[in-house]
């Protein structure tokens, strides 16, 4: 797939020779994983993968999209916007009909999509079809939505037509990424700030386990549930707590024995969690690159043993990358059980990393991981031909 492909489509099907063209990205995290619904940290960045659309106006009040990754074509009068069997083009609809909920009269529109971020890898392709289509919509209708607004109808869209409780970093990341930065967002108060990601002498390499178990959704959305009934326990000795964020290590630990076991795992690792991206984005700054690589481990550690989000083909695949020399820091990125995990390797020592992972994950669990490097890049942003 390349531009030209989508957008040589785009004129096969609705006869548009110079549509607008929009880049929209994946992420990828380096720590605070399940803290961005906890009103917490995370430190996410956009990437080189990213998902393409060609859009144009039309004047039959029609949505028309065509997946190209799918090739599949999708018609819908724009009048009934509604949740589709379709689930591709939920993604899409979802944030048409945020735009709608905010007041906005919608018209036709035709668009072609479709990219290199691979589905299902945690790499947030969902997202940046969202946010993708979001900066579609603002642009050929001129509806003046700020980034922060489009990024809040593209979360909405992942709730309300994906079913899915996500927190803000994903769609946050794909839209305000930059180039060779990640970004520290305080997810309560949306500041952010940006780090340059000068990790000279290494390069970030995703291994991805090529499995999606399909718990995905509902244990993401019930580990929300679990942090909620933390904070209403100790919001009965602290009223001024209202998620996980204002929790302190010392708090948690004086009511462990009143907490659910579960519970208490769940919130232990948010708090710790929360605590190492502040010292991760120091690390960084500082150019310490090892002790970004130890926090990291430490991540996995939580997730897989407190949080419990990790699986078999990722613990693997850490395992390895504990093992070897010349990868300073692994662990499984996002969601969980299933998807990528990321990996801090010294340039010279990659090759054989991906190599010695490829085997070993091959002979442990008789599949073939994919492996990607990959480079820190622009944000969402509608592109000049
Ligand atoms: C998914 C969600 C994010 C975040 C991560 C875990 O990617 O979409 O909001 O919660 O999982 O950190």
């Amino acid at each position: 797939m390349n531009t030209s492909s989508i957008r040589q489509k785009h004129k096969e099907l609705f006869g548009i020779k110079e549509p607008l063209l929009v880049r929209s990205p994946g992420r990828i995290n380096l720590i605070g994983e399940h803290t961005d619904y906890n009103d917490g940290f995370v430190f996410p960045a956009a990437i080189d993968k990213a998902i393409w659309f060609t859009a144009s106006r039309n004047d039959k009040k029609l949505f028309r999209f065509f997946s190209f990754d799918f090739d599949e074509y999708f018609e819908l009068p724009v009048d009934e916007l509604s949740i589709s069997k379709v689930s591709w083009a939920n993604y899409l609809l979802g944030v048409a009909d945020q735009y709608k909920k905010r007041g906005h009269s919608l018209s036709g529109v035709d668009v072609v999509f479709g990219g290199d971020i691979p589905v299902g890898a945690g790499l947030s392709s969902s997202a940046a079809v969202e946010n993708g289509f979001a900066l579609v919509l603002n642009k050929l209708f001129d509806f003046q939505e700020s980034k922060i607004e489009m990024v809040k109808m593209a979360q909405k869209a992942e709730h309300e037509y994906a079913g899915v409780m996500c927190g803000i970093m994903d769609q946050f990341a794909i839209m305000f990424g930059k180039k060779q930065q990640a970004i520290r967002l305080d997810c309560r108060t949306l500041d952010y700030e940006y780090a340059n990601i000068n990790l000279t002498g290494y390069q970030i390499v995703l291994c991805d386990t090529k499995v999606k178990h399909s718990l995905v959704s509902s244990a993401y959305n019930q580990r929300r549930k679990e942090c909620e009934s933390g904070v209403n326990l100790l919001k009965q000795y602290k009223p001024e707590i209202t998620a996980l964020r204002d929790a302190d290590p010392d708090l948690l630990n004086k009511h462990k024995a009143e907490m659910d076991e579960v519970v208490y795992r769940r919130c232990k690792y948010v708090v710790e969690e929360n605590l190492r991206v502040m010292e991760a984005f120091k690390a960084l700054t500082q150019g310490n690159i090892a002790k970004l690589g130890a926090l990291m481990t430490e991540t996995h550690k939580g997730l897989r043993d407190d949080f419990e989000v990790s699986c078999k083909e990722l613990d693997i695949l850490f395992d390895f990358a504990q093992s070897f020399d010349g990868v300073i820091g692994s662990r499984m990125m996002g969601g969980g059980f299933g998807g990528c995990t990321i990996n801090i390797v010294e340039n010279d020592k990659a090759e054989a990393f991906k190599n010695g992972a490829t085997k070993h994950y091959k002979q442990t669990t008789g599949n073939t991981p994919s492996i990607y490097d990959v480079k820190i890049m622009e944000g969402t942003n509608a592109v000049i031909i």
